[in-house]
């Protein structure tokens, strides 16, 4: 066994697992790495050389969850991963998670879109996500049958859904006959807290466990101010939650009481909730935080002092994050993110 394979034994056993599937199908780390930071085009620079800080990293701590997908920087994001990956000789130890574009309908876009997926990492992904509600007239009934057939076709072993609310995520498991759906990855954390109202309590029903996506509002929860790239310059959580100063002093509160810094107490805030947070890394030091906050149990008091301080953000509505796509047709869509945008 190598020195490297032999840290990320002892360290996984530190590192608390959660389980995943209502009998337990998948076990992974109780929180997750994002890699649209890797490639993706709102971001700024990121090499391989990152990629494999950011990962050598996290799997030295336990965390071998993490998350990337089709349209993140048009499959470069995928590449790094898979890249990083082998020169680790850690491929095999990863649980992978991708996502196929919401604009994808038919079988073959799926088939064709996944095959790439397993090309570009190296290996097939462990859960395939669908990225946001499908484009009517299709439904989510269609898109959940292509999932399990992906599955069939052996291009994965385990399906989820993401971006998709209450009414979305019951019709899904409804109609998923064949394979469960493991996960909803959704839009949540202290700044943005819309999936506790429906969404949380019917995954918890239906035994789909919350992936966070933006779990530190890009940033912001872990004291960035400065829109200082164009993720943080488009997102309307980054900019409330960076001047919301009584959220911020109720981080710098608790983040005082246990010698650790901000970032630490957003993510552990999340995992009381019950989700698994997949936080964008760039640095070593980001990984660190993140296996800080998995081993880091808050206490019911801190926990409520956050809630109240972030109780503006349970907002009146529906989650509704990508939704904006239900209304525009595949073709518009592919075009727009594949060719146009060349991702995201
Ligand atoms: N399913 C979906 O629709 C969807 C949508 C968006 C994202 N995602 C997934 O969720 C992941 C994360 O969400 P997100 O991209 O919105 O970002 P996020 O995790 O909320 O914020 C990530 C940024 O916060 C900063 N950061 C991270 N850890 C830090 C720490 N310990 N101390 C100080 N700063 C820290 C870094 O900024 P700097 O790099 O500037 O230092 C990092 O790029 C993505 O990578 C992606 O995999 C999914």
């Amino acid at each position: 066994m190598s020195r490297h394979l032999s840290c990320v034994a002892v360290f996984l056993a530190v590192l608390a697992e959660t389980c995943l599937g209502k009998r337990c199908e998948l076990r992974v780390s109780g929180i997750g790495i994002g890699f649209w930071q890797a490639g993706g085009r709102l971001w700024g620079r990121y090499g391989l050389r990152e990629a494999v800080e950011v990962i050598g990293a996290a799997l030295e701590h336990g965390i071998v969850l993490f998350d990337t997908a089709e349209i993140y920087g048009n499959g470069r994001s995928e590449k790094l991963l898979g890249e990083a990956l082998r020169k680790l000789r850690s491929l095999g130890e990863a649980v992978i998670v991708t996502k196929v574009a919401g604009f994808r309908v038919t079988w073959n876009g799926f088939r064709k879109a996944v095959e790439g997926s397993v090309r570009r990492l190296g290996r097939r992904p462990d859960i395939v996500l669908y990225h946001w509600p499908p484009p009517w007239p299709f439904t989510v009934c269609r898109v959940v049958k292509l999932l399990e057939k992906l599955v069939e076709h052996g291009l994965t072993s385990y399906i989820g859904v993401s971006n998709f609310n209450a009414a979305d995520l019951e019709e899904a498991a409804h109609c998923a006959k064949r394979h469960e759906i493991l996960v909803d990855q959704v839009h949540y954390s202290l700044a943005h807290r819309v999936p506790e109202k429906r969404l949380i309590p019917l995954a918890q029903r239906l035994g789909v466990r919350i992936m966070a996506w933006g779990p530190l509002a890009k940033g912001a929860l872990a004291g960035k101010t400065k829109p200082d790239n164009a993720a943080r310059m488009l997102d309307p959580v980054f900019l409330r939650a960076a001047r919301d100063k009584r959220l911020q002093e109720a981080l710098e509160t608790i983040e005082r009481k246990h010698g650790v810094s901000k970032a630490v107490i957003a993510l552990a805030w999340l995992i009381a909730k019950k989700a698994i947070p997949v936080v964008g890394a760039r640095r070593r030091k980001h990984v660190e935080d993140a296996a800080r906050a998995a081993t880091l149990k808050l206490r019911e008091e801190d926990v409520r002092v956050l809630d109240k301080a972030s109780s503006r953000y349970l907002g009146r509505a529906d989650y509704s994050e990508l939704r904006f796509n239900r209304a525009i047709p595949p073709p518009l869509q592919w075009f727009t993110y594949k060719l146009l945008l060349r991702g995201i």
